[in-house]
């Protein structure tokens, strides 16, 4: 997430001490209105999931507790999920950490749900996931884990992108973090590689055009919350770092225009809760279980996490759940 400072071990402590708070907040709980269906299908619910990203779990503090009441207060919905999908930020940072903290927090992650979850779980890796690109050092450089190699090893994922069917939708899981050149304000940006945009747009032509495609990306692909993610009109002109939303937006923009069965976007790191539709397609940026990284709301969202329910018909429909 983009204001988050990289953490030292000193920090990381100091982090660690700080209360959960659980304010009342101006954002509560809150349903988007049904996105339109793209064909005469009835409109019957075809998958519920509940999407839990920015975890930002570490070992001490209120995180560990925080990360658990979150996974069991979607388990415990009177109209359960059918799934998890975690979009990463799985741990409160390793771009900047050592491979002792990170391997830390990544045990404290593991721990938790392999005690807590009881539904199948789908991953994507997180900017603060990719161990040493904001301090690499000679020796995390030549460590085999060093960058995604550490999220893909904790995660058990085969690849850092994939797609697989399920309850009548093709889903895509992409990988939204690509190193920004040395001397960045940010070790990364959103964008895909372009060995993975080949993969990704092989993978749409193989779909079946009347099945309904949902991508999953970390870095939003499109939000409009980040332009409120900072002062971010200092300047007399709108500026959103490539850090925040992906660059490489228009790339995607060009390639959903030839797909219409591409119906839903989903992703996690702006800690915000918002739906947006752009040409036929939705956006939902679905806020994070941390908040404000364990210290309350931010920019007015509370910890949370969001229920997506998918149709038969294309449509979705996005419920910001606060579990605090
Ligand atoms: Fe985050
Ligand atoms: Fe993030």
């Amino acid at each position: 997430m983009p204001n988050i400072p990289p953490i030292s071990r000193k920090q990381f402590l100091k982090v660690a001490g700080l209360s959960f708070l659980s304010a009342a907040s101006a954002c509560t709980v809150s349903q988007s209105p049904s996105t339109a269906p793209p064909t005469g299908k009835p409109k019957k619910r075809a998958l519920r999931i509940a999407h839990l990203t920015d975890f930002h779990v570490m070992p001490m503090g209120d995180a560990p507790n925080g990360m658990r009441n979150a996974i069991r207060h979607a388990q415990a919905q009177a109209d359960p999920p059918d799934i998890f999908l975690n979009t990463g930020d799985c741990i409160m940072d390793s771009l900047e950490t050592t491979k002792e903290i990170t391997e830390k927090q990544w045990e404290t992650f593991n721990k938790i749900i392999k005690e807590e979850c009881e539904l199948p779980i789908v991953h994507c890796i997180g900017n603060h996931d990719v161990w040493g690109w904001g301090a690499p050092t000679p020796d995390k450089q030549s460590d085999p884990l060093y960058g995604k190699g550490m999220a893909l090893k904790q995660l058990d994922l085969p690849e850092r992108y994939y797609s697989f069917d399920r309850a009548g939708w093709h889903f895509i899981v992409l990988d939204s973090n690509f190193q920004a050149e040395a001397g960045s304000q940010y070790p990364y940006i959103g964008k895909l590689d372009d060995a993975q945009f080949a993969w990704l747009e092989k993978d749409i032509q193989a779909v079946d055009t009347e099945m309904p495609i949902c991508i999953a990306s970390h870095i939003p692909i499109l939000c409009a919350c980040e332009f409120f993610d900072g002062d971010n009109e200092a300047s007399g002109d709108w500026v959103v770092p490539a850090a925040w939303m992906h660059i490489d937006a228009r790339r995607f923009r060009q390639l959903f225009l030839q797909h219409p069965n591409i119906r839903l976007c989903l992703s996690g790191h702006s800690h915000q809760h918002e739906t947006l539709q752009y040409c036929g397609v939705w956006y939902f940026t679905n806020g994070a279980v941390c908040g404000n990284w364990w210290r309350g709301e931010y920019l007015d969202f509370p910890p949370a996490y969001v229920l997506v329910d998918l149709y038969e018909d294309g449509s979705a429909d996005s419920t910001f759940i606060p579990y605090g």
